[in-house]
């Protein structure tokens, strides 16, 4: 039970597929208190695989709260802080969204208005979470902030299009706000860079199999999986990891330092 007395507010669990939804299966487990959250439209989803389901499963509150909207989160924290008496030790942002790629737009002829949007959501959305924290003084000392990221931000994956410029943005603000966090509250402050995984995000893109499959090939130890992930989260919650600050993770199997793998070559 590594995360006994812990609390926690996790983002992103839209069905069984998702990781958030495996992060929170995993956190109770090990002997957290959640607050589960999504955005508002996610709470009229699924059917028998929505969040309320999840909630319901692990005896939690599950509070709607679109992450772009500064007022949803800082009510969110206020009423997330009520349930647990007191301050929170861990924040999961799984969140990621491309209105680009949702509308089939080449990256060539993207719309700057839809850009926008994508980075608020899947971005931007980090920051005015950190700052909603950050201004109710809502952590607790030594806790841990982690956003979940896509290689895409280093290197080229043309079908990842305009999520590959709204993740690096996601990665530098996890640099710049650990900076602050940490000085004030030794607060860490972690994006985690997951493998390609079949989720309704991942599923999302163009090609996505080939995805999959390219780097299943490319990784010594093939693609992470969700309920991997999830673990790796869940020891970035912990105490076992109190020093590991302002860093990109790799969670991939090893792709991230491939070259070639003779492998795939044929
Ligand atoms: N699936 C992959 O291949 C993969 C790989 C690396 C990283 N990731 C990242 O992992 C994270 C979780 O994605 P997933 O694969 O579990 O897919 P998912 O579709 O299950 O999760 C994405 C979540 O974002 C939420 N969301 C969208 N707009 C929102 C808003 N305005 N406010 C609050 N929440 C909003 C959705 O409701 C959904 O729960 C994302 O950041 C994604 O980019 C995914």
């Amino acid at each position: 039970m590594i995360l006994k007395g812990k609390k926690g507010i996790i983002f992103g669990a839209l069905d069984d597929k998702s990781i958030a939804w495996k992060v929170a299966e995993q956190c109770a487990q090990e002997g957290a208190e959640l607050v589960l959250t999504n955005a508002p439209v996610a709470f009229r989803m699924r059917g028998d695989s929505n969040i309320k389901v999840l909630a319901d499963k692990l005896a939690c509150q599950a509070i709607p709260a679109d992450a772009t909207r500064v007022d949803d989160l800082e009510s969110l924290i206020e009423k997330s802080m009520e349930i647990f008496g007191g301050k929170i030790d861990f924040v999961l942002h799984s969140i990621g969204m491309s209105i680009n790629i949702r509308k089939s737009k080449p990256y060539t002829d993207s719309n700057h208005d839809f850009m926008m949007k994508s980075f608020d959501i899947s971005s931007i959305s980090f920051h005015k979470l950190m700052q909603s924290l950050w201004k109710k003084e809502a952590m607790n000392d030594w806790g841990s902030i982690l956003a979940l990221t896509y290689i895409g931000a280093q290197r080229t994956f043309p079908h990842y299009g305009e999520m590959s410029e709204a993740k690096a943005l996601l990665e530098s603000y996890a640099r710049t706000f650990g900076y602050h966090f940490g000085e004030r509250n030794k607060v860490r402050v972690n994006t985690i860079s997951q493998s390609p995984t079949m989720t309704t995000a991942g599923g999302g893109i163009d090609g996505f199999q080939d995805f999959l499959d390219y780097s299943e090939g490319m990784s010594p130890l093939g693609n992470a999986s969700a309920d991997a992930c999830a673990a790796y989260c869940i020891s970035m919650f912990s105490d076992y990891t109190k020093y590991v600050t302002m860093q990109n993770l790799f969670h991939d199997g090893g792709f991230s330092n491939m070259g070639m793998n003779p492998k795939i070559v044929q």
